[in-house]
């Protein structure tokens, strides 16, 4: 009964983000579009207030992380927006360079080998590389660089994501044994430890995508060892609007109340296919969380901090079984 109670309070936002915080490692990732940023700053934020050293570090080419949290822009060294916690742009030129530096442990060498046009070239062509390196970067800040406590890292989407954090056991099936295999062993095994790695998966409240995600969670575990803390259902609309009555097409409001009656039906099936999907396990999985569609957008510290109050769990099927 403890036990039920105990993994029953950790499906809970608070729990799941208490849970996190105990992470070095964070990854967050789902399709393009669906909200991975924003969850990757409501994350950075849950875990400041948990008085944790955070980075959120994202490979995106946009600059909403740093205007939600109150920053002019991105760049490319870590910048502190508030409390523990900072943002920084993980771009490759800039990652090769500087992970270079510590792999051959000297920014002479490294920039002698890295800036060189045609080693470059050379290593432009070497399939992976890029991903390498903007990976080895952020596992370096969470596990060897000592600024932070843990590392949010805001990386591409599905597919790309899969590939990115599968290079490290490229390198150590394929690489004869070197500094960069060592590497490669070091990373593979910080994914693949339960303790300090944990992915955060976000999707929109459809079936279809979310049995996506479903997969991606499995692939994440299969191919890279890395076990998903949390489903992130992002986006819901309000459903429980009260019943909306139906007007004279003509009476004063009437196109108002259509509005808010679609808003509803929007919200419902929501709800349904949301049900669905939970319904679809009968096994237990990571917690569930969802959060609402914010109808005048998430561009601002105010707007994060109102969306980090809106997570709400949503109980698993296999807990409201038993
Ligand atoms: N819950 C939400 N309510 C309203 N707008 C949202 C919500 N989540 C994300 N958005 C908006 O959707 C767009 C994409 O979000 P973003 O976090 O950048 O997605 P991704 O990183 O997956 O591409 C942004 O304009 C963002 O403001
Ligand atoms: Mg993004």
């Amino acid at each position: 009964m403890s036990d039920g109670a105990a993994g029953h309070a950790e499906r809970t936002a608070v729990g799941v983000f208490d849970e996190l915080a105990r992470r070095t490692f964070v990854v967050v990732s789902g399709k393009g579009g669906v909200g991975r940023t924003t969850v990757a700053a409501l994350c950075g934020l849950a875990l400041a207030d948990r008085g944790r050293r955070v980075l959120v570090a994202t490979t995106g080419h946009d600059d909403r992380l740093a205007w939600m949290l109150g920053a002019d822009s991105l760049s490319e060294v870590p910048t502190p927006v508030e409390g523990g916690l900072s943002i920084v742009r993980l771009s490759a030129p800039a990652c090769i360079r500087e992970y270079g530096a510590l792999v051959l442990r000297s920014s002479r060498l490294s920039t002698a080998v890295f800036d060189n046009r045609i080693v470059s070239r050379l290593m432009r062509a070497i399939p992976g590389l890029d991903d390498f390196s903007l990976v080895g970067k952020a596992w370096h800040d969470a596990f060897r660089g000592g600024d932070y406590d843990t590392v949010i890292f805001d990386g591409p989407a599905t597919g790309h994501l899969l590939y990115t954090l599968g290079v490290p056991r490229a390198i150590r099936q394929t690489i004869a044994p070197g500094p960069l295999t060592r590497e490669a062993e070091l990373m593979c095994q910080h994914f693949e430890d339960r303790t300090r790695t944990a992915a955060l998966l976000v999707g929109l409240p459809e079936r279809w995508p979310l049995t996506e995600l479903d997969e991606l969670g499995v692939a994440l575990g299969d191919q890279v060892g890395i076990g998903v803390a949390a489903v992130v259902v992002n986006g819901l609309w309000p459903s429980d609007v009260a019943r909306v009555p139906t007007l004279d097409p003509d009476a004063p409001g009437a196109a108002v109340l259509e509005a808010v009656a679609g808003l509803a039906a929007t919200g419902r099936r929501h709800d349904r296919e949301l049900a669905a999907w939970v319904q679809g396990h009968a096994t237990p999985r990571a917690a569930t969380l969802t959060l609402p569609w914010r109808f005048d957008g998430v561009e601002d510290r105010r707007a994060l901090r109102e969306l980090l109050a809106g997570f709400a769990a949503v109980r698993t099927y296999a807990e409201a079984g038993t």
